[in-house]
């Protein structure tokens, strides 16, 4: 029993610390405003559907001011840091079951400081004791872009024996593991890049070879048929595509598409001959 007991609590630290590095709610924005002389706080926040609300605070200088309860919904106030007096508008917009909340507090003589933050206390996975301030929350600015260059300018058509390069522009969030990046015509994938000891290509219609010009800054860069130039199959939608694994090993990828065409190419139409 003494034994179960032990491995229960191990499986359940172990749970609670691969958490812990991971754990975020979906969003977390304090808003900062002036209006006349006062001071607008608007803290927007959302959970994932794993996650469970349990309570929130506004804070100045890592002190609350107001919190309310999520169980009655009551509001308290700290007056040694701000005076409730001051707290001339508030409004709490959540409940236990929504997903998605706003607290909003004027308070009269601020102004704008970084002082302020928004503390959010949740549960995740049924695991409680978690909590996020928004001073710490980092938004999700994952992107990427493909841009097509004919003679290093940024352009959608080309002609037979122009030099067309494919820039694939991408930025991940620290944590994440960058697996590789890739590149499709028309939805066939014709190059993937892992690093430089692992590259690999497929020849592709208009696109029978490539060279790698740069792999740096967050950005993969790609000549199409580089001793030739772009034929006439070359034209049509690029893609790229980043893969990658979150901190809580999720695989996950990022797709954009861009499309080059054949200059002057116009659809012959059929000639009445009389
Ligand atoms: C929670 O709030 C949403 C809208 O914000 C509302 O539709 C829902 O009925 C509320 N649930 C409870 C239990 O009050
Ligand atoms: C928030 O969580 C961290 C990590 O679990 C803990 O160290 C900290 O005391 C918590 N902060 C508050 C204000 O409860
Ligand atoms: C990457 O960015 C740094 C700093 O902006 C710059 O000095 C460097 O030349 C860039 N490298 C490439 C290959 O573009
Ligand atoms: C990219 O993600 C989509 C779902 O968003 C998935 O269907 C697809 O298989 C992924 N592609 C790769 C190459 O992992």
């Amino acid at each position: 029993m003494e034994k179960y007991n032990s491995v229960f609590i191990l499986l359940l630290l172990l749970n609670v610390l691969t958490l812990c590095t991971c754990i975020s709610l979906k969003s977390l924005y304090l808003d900062q405003s002036n209006r006349n002389n006062d001071l607008v706080l608007n803290c927007n926040f959302q959970l994932d559907s794993d996650q469970q609300f349990q309570g929130m605070e506004m804070r100045l200088k890592n002190k609350y001011y107001y919190f309310v309860d999520s169980g009655s919904l009551k509001e308290h106030y700290e007056s040694s840091v701000i005076d409730s007096s001051r707290v001339i508008e508030h409004s709490p917009l959540y409940n236990t079951t929504t997903k998605y909340g706003n607290v909003r507090n004027v308070i009269s003589s601020a102004s704008v400081s970084n002082d302020f933050d928004c503390l959010i206390y949740f549960s995740a996975g049924g695991v409680p004791g978690f909590n996020q301030s928004s001073r710490d929350f980092v938004p999700d600015d994952r992107s990427i872009q493909t841009t097509l260059y004919v003679y290093n300018q940024v352009r959608g058509t080309y002609k037979v024996g122009d030099d067309v390069s494919v820039h694939c522009d991408y930025r991940l969030k620290a944590k994440d593991f960058l697996f590789d990046r890739r590149v499709y015509k028309d939805n066939k994938l014709f190059y993937r890049y892992v690093n430089k000891d692992q590259k690999y290509f497929i020849a592709q219609s208009g696109v029978d070879n490539v060279r790698l010009d740069s792999d740096a800054n967050n950005t993969l860069r790609i000549t199409i048929n580089p001793n030739v130039g772009a034929n006439s199959e070359t034209g049509g939608r690029y893609k790229c595509q980043v893969n990658y694994v979150t901190p809580d090993g999720l695989d996950m990828n990022s797709t954009h598409e861009s499309t080059l065409q054949l200059a002057g190419f116009k659809t012959i139409l059929p000639v009445k001959l009389n």
